[in-house]
């Protein structure tokens, strides 16, 4: 019996007849030869099936897209195949035949691919941004682990809000309201009173009826928790966080970044120290006359590649009535469709960067930063940004007020470069009993149903704070992602719930 092996493994094999089992990627014939993509979860192989071999080139031929099956052959090195090597076939074994597979060459749109998102993760793409989310992951959790803090689970039901009762999913508990979890902050800060340095990592909800490029319903959010930290030990904290795992996942992933396409230029420039601005200072920026002139002149830009796009589309419609064979008018049919897509979406982009524009020109200092005000703010530094001191008003009713001005809160946002906007959310936190309860009045909550919350201000209380990052922005961002539906396996948006 030939050794079972996997694609990862073939180097090992070269000169020796192994067995894979996988299943049909996609394949192409030239008359003597059969040329089979045979996947396996750990990669891509290529496989060759001569006409010399007749029931094997019979088997082969039988193969339909997406069918399962086990391939026997001599491995080879070849430059040209991809991986380095390929499988030379002497027998096939054919484990089911696949029905006509959705997925083709041809053309498909968004939606149909988010209706097909089960097979959809079959793709070399999103293969590829799953295994760097299995990366970004294990260098979460490693960084914290390997500087003192202690995983701590925190409940998914919860009986009170956290951030804002506009965004929580009711859910009955034997009769009783409850929601699901928004964050696992207030229960941290109850640990990191036991433990010092505390994180939980898990899933979060948010009913947010929003339905833009960066919001998830359900996503994955780590939140570190440190007694004694003030707001400049957080900063520095995400700082080398941020640093940790963006090295990790650029040091492993070479592959992965160049099936997605993902200049990894920018993500190495990311070094300590990073760019710090107040809120105030962020708002002088939105409203200079320089960031007008500026985005004007990217205004200008976009508007011209969107007659580029356009331009293109042209090229391909005419290349595709001149073009003879089917598999010539699949491809063009994709490309076509792509394109349009991205078309629409820069369409979106012009349009409302007028509005972008004026927001910014005019924003009135005590308004939250919206997505565009971020986008602005990211795109001017080419390292995270960490901005500080938000008014109070538009923050959570944890945060600790700046003692020299309080108008604004000791809280911090890391917005990703690139235009990608918040990432991190952080703050130090409320440590005074009476101010806290009286914070909670003023926004309408009742300090009585935060009981065990405030008993941290009772027994011991210290200087404490965190952040949350949120995993699938910040994989959005690493992978140069314009959505974050891809970011996670079986995305949770408004309006959508299946698969
Ligand atoms: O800024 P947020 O709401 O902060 C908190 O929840 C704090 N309790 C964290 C803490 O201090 N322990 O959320 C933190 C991060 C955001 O910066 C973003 O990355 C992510 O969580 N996030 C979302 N990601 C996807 N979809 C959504 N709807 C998100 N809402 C927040
Ligand atoms: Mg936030």
């Amino acid at each position: 019996m030939p050794t079972l092996t996997t694609i990862r493994m073939l180097s090992e094999h070269v000169g020796q007849t192994v067995t894979l089992q996988g299943w049909l990627h996609g394949s192409r014939s030239s008359g003597k030869l059969m040329f089979l993509q045979l996947r396996d979860g750990t990669g891509l192989c290529q496989a060759l099936v001569e006409a010399a071999t007749p029931d094997v080139f019979a088997a082969a031929r039988e193969l339909t897209q997406e069918s399962s099956l086990r391939a026997t052959g001599l491995i080879r090195g070849d430059a040209r195949a991809p991986g380095g090597f390929e499988m030379v076939v002497t027998h096939i074994e054919l484990i089911q035949k696949a029905a006509d597979y959705p997925i083709t060459r041809k053309a498909h749109g968004t939606d149909f691919l988010m209706n097909h998102r089960h097979l959809w993760l079959r793709s070399r793409r999103q293969t590829a941004i799953l295994r760097v989310r299995h990366t970004l992951i294990r260098a979460i959790r490693d960084f914290f682990d390997s500087r003192g803090f202690t995983l701590i689970d925190t409940p998914l039901l919860i009986q009170s809000a956290a951030e804002g009762a506009g965004t929580l999913f009711p859910v009955d508990f034997f009769g009783e309201k409850a929601y699901l979890a928004q964050t696992g902050q207030l229960y941290l800060e109850s640990a990191c009173m036991a433990l010092g340095k505390v994180y939980c990592f898990g899933p979060t909800f948010r009913a947010e009826k929003s339905k833009t490029r960066r919001h998830l319903t359900e996503f994955w959010m780590v939140e570190p928790e440190v007694a004694f930290a003030v707001l400049d030990d957080l900063a520095a904290l995400a700082e080398d966080f941020l640093c940790s795992i963006v090295d990790t996942v650029l040091a492993r992933h070479t592959e992965e970044f160049a099936v997605v396409e993902r200049d990894t230029t920018p993500l190495r420039n990311i070094a300590k120290p990073f760019p710090r601005l107040t809120y105030s200072a962020a708002v002088d920026i939105l409203r200079s006359a320089e960031t007008a002139a500026q985005l004007d002149k990217e205004l200008t830009g976009e508007r011209r590649r969107l007659q580029e796009k356009i331009a293109a589309l042209d090229g391909l419609i005419a290349e595709k009535t001149k073009a003879a064979k089917a598999w010539q008018q699949d491809k063009l049919d994709g490309q076509l469709l792509t394109l349009r897509e991205e078309i629409r979406e820069l369409e979106l982009d012009v349009a409302a960067a007028p509005a972008h524009i004026e927001q910014a020109r005019t924003f009135p200092w005590g308004k939250d930063l919206g997505g565009s005000d971020e986008t602005i703010l990211s795109r001017r530094f080419d390292k995270p940004l960490i901005v500080t001191g938000y008014p109070r008003e538009v923050k959570a009713f944890y945060m600790k007020a700046d003692p020299t001005d309080p108008r604004v809160v000791l809280n911090m946002d890391v917005l990703a470069p690139e235009g990608y906007g918040e990432i991190i959310g952080g703050s130090q936190r409320e440590d005074d009993l009476s101010v806290l309860e009286a914070r909670m009045r003023a926004e309408g909550m009742n300090p009585a149903d935060y009981g065990w919350y405030l008993d941290l201000r009772r027994y011991g209380s210290v200087p404490h704070g965190g952040f949350g990052l949120g995993v699938e922005r910040t994989l959005a961002w690493i992978c140069g992602l314009p959505h974050v539906r891809e970011t996670i396996p079986f995305p949770r948006l408004m309006g959508r719930m299946v698969p």
